[in-house]
């Protein structure tokens, strides 16, 4: 029962659509209608306003964090383990918009983090290496979700493994139309319409 309660809890804290909240905040507009839709701080930041990116990016990550950090308190490491991959898919399908939300890639991150902060970092790390080298956010976030559930192994946390994996796959699909882009080459760079 605490379990149940743990995943729903999470999955509602990752519903909250921080990057449109912003937007609608900050006066930028629908983030349906910009860039590539998505309600990440990728397409925030096609916006124009880096605070505004660097705002949902760290609200996004925080909430996964949020959502591991307080059923790990309350209730233990399996919960903390649910409550994170629930924040996960709450972000990409939340209660608030219908069940269309994002990708979750930020959400992936902070929810690693608060997991186990070096596999979190470790993903960062993998994010930020081929951003820098590519310029190219949807392929960065897909090395990242590719890589997290060998890290998990290769740092001994197999109990890591399923969550790693299950956000992993999740995130491929979310990012079908990114991968259409990337193979014929029409993916846009960083902070580019
Ligand atoms: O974090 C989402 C990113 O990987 C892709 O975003 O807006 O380019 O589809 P976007």
């Amino acid at each position: 029962m605490t379990l149940i309660l743990w995943a729903v809890l999470g999955y509602l804290l990752g519903s909250v659509p921080f990057g449109m909240i912003i937007a609608r905040l900050l006066g930028l507009g629908d983030l349906r209608n910009i860039g590539s839709g998505n309600i990440g701080a990728t397409n925030v930041l096609r916006t124009g306003s880096r605070p505004a990116a660097l705002a949902t990016l760290l609200l996004d990550s925080g909430k996964g964090a949020a959502a591991v950090l307080l059923a790990r308190y309350f209730a233990g490491d399996t919960a903390a383990i649910l409550a994170g991959g629930a924040a996960y898919l709450g972000h990409c399908f939340p209660v608030w918009l219908g069940f269309r939300g994002g990708k979750g890639v930020a959400t992936f991150l902070g929810t690693l983090i608060a997991l186990h902060w070096p596999l979190g970092l470790g993903a960062c790390a993998i994010w930020l290496l081929a951003a820098a080298l590519g310029r190219i956010s949807s392929l960065s976030a897909l090395l990242a979700a590719a890589f997290s559930p060998i890290l998990a192994w290769a740092m001994g946390r197999f109990d890591l493994i399923p969550v790693s994996l299950f956000m992993a796959v999740l995130i491929f699909i979310r990012h079908r139309t990114n991968i259409s882009r990337l193979l014929d080459g029409s993916e846009p760079r960083i902070g580019r319409k």
